[in-house]
């Protein structure tokens, strides 16, 4: 069948489970790219509160606070709600009824293979006390997905597993409807890996302890700095240094925009004769001068708390026609309508 020319930008799914402000490492791996994409697709940024209280119900306010701190940050790094469409999971009743329906698409069996959710359950230790919506959550977020029709669906490795139960459902429902009712997608993993925490542990991560988060102030920053692990062996300045797991200058690769100089120094540092105190302190400049325009903004987004109210209701209700006609086609095809 061919396909008329159309206009329209592929759209582009994303989303965050609001637990915590994000650092560093949401920057590198998700967020700038998100204000990259704003111009070239329809980007829809799902602040995914329901999915974050699969594990997160004895703190339903935690998750309730960060949807507005996820949200400062996005627009303080650059998101624009005029580009890129933010919304509220649970505001979209239709994904929650989407993931009804796909649930009878998988089977115990399946999810319980799926390799990021064997993880998450050892990771959290839940061992046999799983919540039932844990469990299902590659369900929801295949609803997530395939109610907006994404094609691109930007993510980190770990969640490789998901889009690949999401189009396995795509597929088996469009078999089923005998249509192709829904979309299948790509998973796109950022080229620029995973920035290890603070203390050369292989993730940034809030539960690990070892972030430096978008709004940190020039203190936090400061003493993060000097936390930065880098080269055990380098204990005099003399001595020569290593660069392989070292922190403080996969930062400044990730980061530092004068890539000559920087060179200039890894290869000084390599001779030897170069203090980890001078590493760290180009290191530090580096990250003020980056997160200083960041912090500003977050601030001054952070006084009007009904501008950031009214944006995520915006967008939410934008996602909410989008979702809406999705669900009736699913339903149509499902012999679920009557009037
Ligand atoms: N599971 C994602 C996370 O842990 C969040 C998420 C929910 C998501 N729904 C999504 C990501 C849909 C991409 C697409 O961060």
């Amino acid at each position: 069948m061919s396909q008329p020319a159309s206009p329209a930008k592929p759209i582009i799914l994303t989303g965050d489970r609001p637990t915590g402000p994000l650092h560093l490492g949401h920057f590198v791996g998700s967020l700038r790219n998100r204000v990259s994409y704003q111009d070239d697709y329809q980007q829809f940024i799902m602040l995914a509160d329901s999915q974050a209280l699969t594990d997160n119900m004895d703190d339903t306010n935690k998750v309730h606070r960060n949807v507005v701190e996820v949200a400062l940050d996005y627009m303080a790094c650059g998101i624009d709600p005029a580009k890129s469409t933010i919304l509220i999971q649970s505001q979209i009743p239709e994904l929650a009824e989407l993931t009804f329906y796909y649930l009878n698409m998988v089977t115990v069996a399946r999810l319980e293979r799926n390799p990021t959710v064997k993880q998450e359950i050892v990771l959290r230790g839940f061992e046999r006390d799983i919540p039932a919506g844990f469990l299902t959550y590659p369900a929801s977020q295949a609803a997530d997905i395939s109610a907006f029709k994404a094609t691109i669906v930007p993510v980190g490795e770990d969640q490789i597993p998901m889009i690949e139960q999401t189009n396995e459902i795509v597929r088996k429902f469009n078999r089923l409807a005998n249509k192709e009712i829904l979309v299948e997608c790509k998973a796109v993993v950022p080229e620029v890996g995973r920035l290890p925490g603070i203390d050369g542990k292989a993730k940034m991560s809030k539960s690990l302890g070892n972030v430096i988060n978008l709004g940190a102030s020039a203190d936090e920053i400061k003493a993060a700095v000097k936390m930065v692990y880098t080269d055990p062996l380098h204990l005099k300045v003399s001595d020569p240094g290593h660069l392989e797991g070292n922190v403080a200058f996969i930062y400044l690769d990730a980061f530092d925009t004068d890539k000559a100089s920087l060179q200039e120094m890894k290869d000084h540092y390599v001779r030897g004769g170069l203090g980890d105190s001078v590493v760290k302190k180009r290191l530090e400049a580096v990250l003020q001068d980056m997160l200083a325009p960041i912090r500003a903004r977050r601030e001054e987004l952070a006084k009007d708390k009904g501008y950031i109210m009214q944006v995520l209701k915006e967008g939410t209700l934008r996602a909410r026609e989008v979702a809406a006609r999705t669900t009736d086609e699913v339903k149509a095809a499902l012999g679920l309508t009557y009037f």
